[in-house]
């Protein structure tokens, strides 16, 4: 395969692995390159390279329906559904190619086994499996089980938040901030960022969370990952800590992503980042600014409470992202360095 059609498949697997909305789906190179301004390609070359060609059609069968980490962490069945009837639709609409037979089989297979989704009828969506890759070549990928809705249980922890995505956009470029750290995840969530962490060359990564049942699917997502460094959950409720559970964490490195949402979580995430965050330990903290407000206060807090606090803004890449944002909020996140010079 050319180096084209290589990149495509990968554009398209990275999609897939990380259930991208099929309405935002990338299908062509020509989006993505006009998406990422990376390269000066010309657009008539890049038309004639879309999914649904024959060639393009076998390698999504052979490179990713049949990838072995595909196979043992897979998107839902209802998002694999939807993605080959929306590929099928897009072939037969073109009017030009076949569909191949294998395309076929995998699909008569997920007609047969596949819920519908809920506003056809089917139950409720249940947690599965999404992996984001932290490379354009999905070597590095880390994969977790999360909700597909964004309040579970009572909880916002049972799902990835976008705002991680930038922090880890971050830590991919600029890896000398977690090499050799002992990293702590503070309100993990599900554990992708800390992951994530582990992978990009983190000392030892602890993530914590306040929710038991959120620590319990953290703790099995670290189990779906080969990580190359110890990586543990424990429990750290910012309303009930003591100092010896903050002394044993041994923190180097916070990282905090979506944690300034909730206007009555500010006094004790300020409590807890003022027992941790002292000289010699970073913070990097990203926010989806939701309310301005209860950020200005947090921010204000902080400065109160932890006196001499330098608190950075850092720059994000407005283009060319690996993972992929809701166009919606891709505006509103923010990315913070706290530290004492
Ligand atoms: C919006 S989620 C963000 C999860 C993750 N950091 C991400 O970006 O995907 C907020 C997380 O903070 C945790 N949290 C909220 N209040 C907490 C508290 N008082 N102590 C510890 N964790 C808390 C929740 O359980 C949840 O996992």
């Amino acid at each position: 395969m050319d180096q084209d059609s290589s990149m495509l498949v990968l554009l398209i697997k990275r999609q897939f692995l990380q259930m991208r909305q099929l309405r935002q789906f990338q299908w062509s190179l020509t989006e993505s390159i006009a998406s990422s301004g990376s390269t000066t390609k010309s657009s008539s070359v890049a038309t004639s390279l879309s999914a649904t060609t024959p060639e393009m059609q076998q390698a999504i069968v052979d490179k990713v329906f049949y990838d072995p980490h595909v196979m043992k962490h897979p998107p839902s069945p209802t998002y694999q559904y939807s993605f080959l009837k929306k590929l099928i639709t897009m072939i037969e609409g073109e009017n030009v190619h076949e569909i191949s037979s294998d395309l076929l089989e995998i699909f008569a297979d997920l007609i047969m086994t596949a819920p519908k989704r809920p506003e056809d009828g089917g139950p409720p969506l249940e947690p599965c499996f999404k992996s984001y890759s932290l490379d354009r070549e999905c070597k590095k990928l880390v994969t977790v089980m999360e909700e597909q809705t964004t309040i579970s249980s009572g909880t916002t922890g049972l799902r990835t938040w976008e705002a991680s995505f930038w922090l880890a956009e971050y830590f991919i470029s600029h890896p000398e901030a977690l090499e050799g750290k002992n990293v702590v995840d503070i309100g993990c969530g599900v554990g992708f960022l800390g992951i994530a962490c582990a992978l990009l060359g983190a000392k030892k990564v602890v993530l914590t969370d306040g929710n038991t049942e959120v620590l319990s699917m953290a703790r099995n997502n670290i189990s779906y990952n080969v990580v190359p460094c110890p990586t543990t959950a424990s429990l750290l409720d910012w309303e009930n800590f003591t100092k010896e559970q903050i002394a044993a964490l041994e923190a180097d490195v916070l990282i905090l992503s979506d944690l300034t949402y909730d206007p009555t979580n500010i006094t004790p995430l300020v409590n807890v980042l003022k027992a941790i965050l002292v000289k010699g330990v970073s913070a990097y903290m990203s926010s989806a600014i939701r309310n301005p407000k209860t950020f200005v206060d947090f921010f204000a807090r902080i400065k109160q409470e932890c006196v001499g606090v330098e608190i950075d803004e850092l720059p994000l890449q407005d283009a060319d992202h690996l993972f992929f944002f809701d166009t919606d909020t891709v505006q509103t996140v923010k990315v913070f360095h706290l530290y004492f010079p």
